[in-house]
């Protein structure tokens, strides 16, 4: 692994022997999968990709159209996930196959009271207003020929949908595909002109050619199981998977308005009655709602400093503690931000916690922690870490990566005995101590909550004092 980023020039398209012979040696001896697994996992990619890019409070209706063959399997699995990922899925399932695993996924569905609907009730109309999203699961990459009644009755209308878009003023359903758009050609794409058009192409397992015709705005890829030694046979070239997806975008990056891009903010009020008089323990509750969000690093915050010349620059660091005194992160101490701070000690910090609608400010003057408190830090630190502080002088410029990796690689070498790894002197932390917070909460309309706490002082008593801003 060299860590370089995929190219997606790079990746393998499919002829549809291949894709016949990847999915026949996965079933095989070994790697030894059972279909029920291989749909299951297809199924869910399926489920995952849709709910990455339509979320389910937009998207809510969706129709599966499901054929007779794996496709629709895939498509039936898909609606199952949907129907758990909170969207309200239909199914329009008009050739059941009767082998136990295509009736066990309906058996699934009506338990989880997924309504199924009929061929005529599509045309009949409903399609084009019942459904945010429609799901092609009729054909996949081992269809040839015309589809048959009443496919390709179905394929004509869903066909009609992306076609006609622009005229019904973007009040379509999105469709998307599953593995290979219903009424393509698995290699040559659409060569009759009549089939569909999906928004988004979820290919399975690898893309089949066809893909590479695909022009919608969302092209992923599922099936995150093909082992190396399939991989290898085929001389198969896929991108790595995020984290814990189940898919990965292999298309073109979205195109986007980005002064349509917005967001309406639903929250609880933010009430001057039900804020804490002492703002660190209004922080420390927000705090807590961060980490019980499951936000990512909920301690990121923005750093904004100014030197001697006025001019304000901003970086992230991690907050590293908190107490009554302010709020403290670690740094090098011959960094911009450092040199910026001794000049001018102003500093104002920023916490957003996206998924809450939250905001927090808060500023004040910086000065450094003691020795001894950024000592205890350091030394808790994983060595790696230690040795990091010890390579980086952090701002300054630097010929190329291979610098800081020579420099780790001899001081790894130089505590390989395990001996301690003194903290560098010119490492240590900071704290602001806070004059002003300001609690920010989003709400509709952009009528947000702005509560600001200013020190103030009655009858010999120190305290806060909270006002509300204008959004
Ligand atoms: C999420 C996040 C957390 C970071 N945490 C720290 C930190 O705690 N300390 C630090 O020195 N740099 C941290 N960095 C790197 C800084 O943003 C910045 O690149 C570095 O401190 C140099 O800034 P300066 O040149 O303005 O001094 C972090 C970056 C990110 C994105």
């Amino acid at each position: 692994m060299t860590g370089r980023a995929f190219s997606s020039d790079s990746i393998s398209y499919l002829t549809q022997r291949e894709a016949a012979e990847v999915d026949e040696m996965l079933m095989g001896p070994a790697p030894g999968f059972s279909v029920d697994q291989l749909m299951e996992l297809a199924g869910l990619s399926v489920a995952s990709a849709v709910a990455e890019v339509y979320a389910p409070a937009e998207f809510n209706r969706v129709l599966a159209i499901c054929g007779p063959g794996n496709n629709g399997g895939d498509g039936l699995v898909a609606a199952r996930h949907l129907r758990h990922f909170g969207y309200a899925p239909a199914v329009c399932y008009p050739k059941r196959a009767q082998k136990p695993l295509f009736t066990g996924l309906v058996t699934q569905l009506e338990s989880l009271s997924v309504p199924f609907v009929s061929v005529e009730d599509l045309l009949g109309g409903e399609l084009l207003n019942g459904f945010d999203l429609v799901l092609d699961a009729m054909f996949g990459f081992s269809f040839c020929g015309a589809p048959r009644a009443p496919f390709d009755e179905l394929v004509r209308l869903v066909a009609c949908l992306s076609r006609d878009k622009a005229e019904r003023d973007g009040k379509s359903p999105v469709v998307v595909a599953v593995d290979v758009p219903s009424g393509w050609d698995v290699e040559e794409g659409d060569v009759s002109g009549e089939g569909i058009k999906p928004d988004m192409l979820v290919s399975l397992t690898a893309p089949k050619l066809c893909a590479k015709r695909f022009s919608g705005a969302h092209h992923f890829l599922g099936g995150r199981f093909v082992p190396p030694a399939v991989a290898e046979k085929f001389n198969l070239c896929l991108p790595p998977y995020p984290g814990s997806a189940m898919c990965v975008r292999i298309g073109k990056a979205p195109q986007v308005d980005i002064s349509a891009l917005r967001v309406n903010y639903v929250s609880p009020e933010l009430l001057e009655e039900d804020v804490e008089p002492d703002p660190m323990d209004q922080f420390r509750k927000w705090f807590d709602d961060a980490l019980a969000a499951g936000i990512r690093e909920p301690n990121a915050m923005a750093l904004s400093t100014s030197g001697k010349d006025g001019k304000p620059s901003s970086r992230m660091v991690l907050l590293k503690g908190v107490d009554q005194d302010g709020f403290v992160w670690y740094t090098n101490y011959e960094s911009r931000k450092a040199r910026e701070i001794s000049e001018n000690p102003n500093a104002a910090i920023m916490f957003f916690w996206d998924s809450l609608n939250r905001q927090v400010r808060v500023e004040g003057a910086v000065e450094k922690v003691s020795k001894e408190e950024s000592e205890q830090y350091f030394y808790s630190r994983p060595r790696g870490s230690q040795i990091g502080a010890l390579v980086s002088k952090q701002s300054s410029v630097i010929p190329g990566r291979h610098v800081l990796a020579q420099l780790y690689k001899q001081l790894e070498e130089k505590f390989s005995d395990g001996s301690g790894i003194p903290k560098p002197g010119n490492w240590g932390g900071y704290r602001l101590k806070p004059r002003l917070y300001e609690f920010w909460q989003g709400q509709p309309s952009r009528l947000h909550d702005r509560l600001q706490y200013t020190p103030d002082e009655t009858e010999g008593k120190k305290g806060w004092r909270v006002v509300r801003l204008a959004p």
